[in-house]
């Protein structure tokens, strides 16, 4: 089966051809086409991701991705045939709030011969959803063009699955599962009884992690996404010994239930550094044990789920996931204090949001795939959970 996949839910544009030998999740993967566009040199200049900028530069860049995937797939094929008056007004009609992807689409399909894809998946939550919108209407204009199904496809899934895919497999995992999920947007605990069955036990109440990393590294005078940059700040301040000049806290550390906050955490860093021009060494110094605070944090209230619910196996997925601190503590600290339980970090190509994890999520989920011409209802939910039915 060969899936296209469709991801748009932030600031990535990507379009994936993964070829599934087998069922899931025993099946295996070749990814055939994998192109990737990031919006983060434009969001830069912003110091945020702006979604009507996002949802632009998704409309622009979604054809040429789906050409570069093709191409890589070697499923290009120069064709020269004009769209009937009524496939293009199909196509103008589910584009029409995508502003010139209708016509760039349209040139595409009259420039090249249909390529074989037999199901087409889509980010439909959770995200920024006039985002998720761009990605949702091009698969449905695909899968008319086309007459592919088309699956909704849950972006936190999709981070799993990138967590344990080893470039060809999905490996036979140890259930229960325990999914930590970081991102920009997302601070969540996942249980995962077996593929599908899962249960969210603990949130942020309030900033995600990614979102606290942005934030304070702004404070520190860091370009967005400030993350990466914390994380070598840091590294520098362990690498020399420098410790901070202030204590921050450990938010919720002990509150005896999953949930996180992180809010409290940046405020502390903004009155540390209000009003202060810091030295390098204190900068590096904020940014050890700001970094320090999170990971502590994160590790204990894992730890209190793999003890409460006899958990085999740790899976740390989304963008604050690259950060090397957080990956080597939870493997270091597991493997010593928990040496059966098994910790997946993804590889870091693809912490970030990618379509190839989409695909595979598509694939997980192919049976709920609709005929083109249910498409209508498919919609775009912003704070879709894990395990929740994906409405149509
Ligand atoms: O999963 P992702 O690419 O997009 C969302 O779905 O949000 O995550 C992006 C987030 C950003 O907040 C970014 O600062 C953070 O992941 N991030 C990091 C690192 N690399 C990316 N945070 C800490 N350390 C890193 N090395
Ligand atoms: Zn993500």
């Amino acid at each position: 089966m060969r899936i296209l996949s469709i991801e748009t839910s932030c600031d990535e544009t990507a379009v994936s051809i993964v070829e599934a030998t087998g069922s899931f999740p025993h099946a295996r993967y070749s990814i055939l086409g994998n192109a990737l566009f990031s919006q983060i040199d434009i969001h830069r200049e912003y110091g945020g991701v702006f979604p009507s900028v996002a949802k632009r530069e998704h409309a622009k860049t979604l054809v040429p991705m789906l050409e570069k995937a093709l191409g890589e797939a070697g499923m290009l094929d120069a064709d020269e045939r004009t769209l009937s008056s009524a496939d293009q007004l199909a196509l103008e009609e589910t584009l029409v709030r995508e502003p010139g992807l209708g016509g760039a689409l349209t040139r595409f399909l009259e420039q090249y011969r249909e390529p074989h894809i037999d199901l087409i998946a889509v980010t439909t939550g959770p995200g920024l959803e006039p985002t998720l919108w761009v990605g949702i209407n091009f698969a449905r204009a695909l899968a008319y063009a086309w007459n592919v199904p088309v699956v909704p496809v849950n972006h936190m899934e999709g981070h799993v699955l990138s967590s344990i895919f080893d470039g060809e497999t999905i490996p036979d995992l140890a259930f229960p599962a325990l999914s930590l999920l970081i991102s920009g947007g997302h601070t969540e605990l996942v249980l995962m009884k077996e593929w599908g069955s899962y249960e969210r036990i603990g949130e942020t109440r309030d900033d995600a992690v990614g979102e606290a990393f942005d934030k304070v590294a702004r404070m520190l005078g860091l370009t967005y996404p400030g993350g990466p940059e914390i994380g070598k700040l840091a590294a520098e301040a362990r690498e020399a010994n420098v410790t901070s000049f202030v204590q921050l806290p450990r938010p919720m550390l002990d509150s005896g239930d999953f949930d996180f906050s992180f809010s409290g955490l940046k405020t502390a860093v903004r009155y540390a550094v209000a009003e202060k021009t810091l030295t390098h060494e204190e900068r590096i110094g904020v940014a050890r044990d700001f970094e320090d605070s999170v990971t502590t944090v994160l590790i204990r209230k894992t730890t209190k789920a793999v003890e409460k619910y006899g958990v085999h196996t740790i899976i740390i997925g989304g963008g604050v996931s690259a950060n090397t601190f957080i990956r080597e503590s939870f493997k270091s600290y597991f493997w010593e204090k928990f040496p059966m339980v098994t910790v997946y970090v993804p590889p870091r190509n693809l912490t970030t949001d990618n379509s190839v994890m989409i695909a595979l999520a598509g694939h997980a989920r192919k049976d709920t795939a609709e005929a083109p011409s249910h498409l209508a209802s498919l919609v775009a939910n912003g704070n879709l959970a894990l395990g929740e039915r994906i409405p149509y």
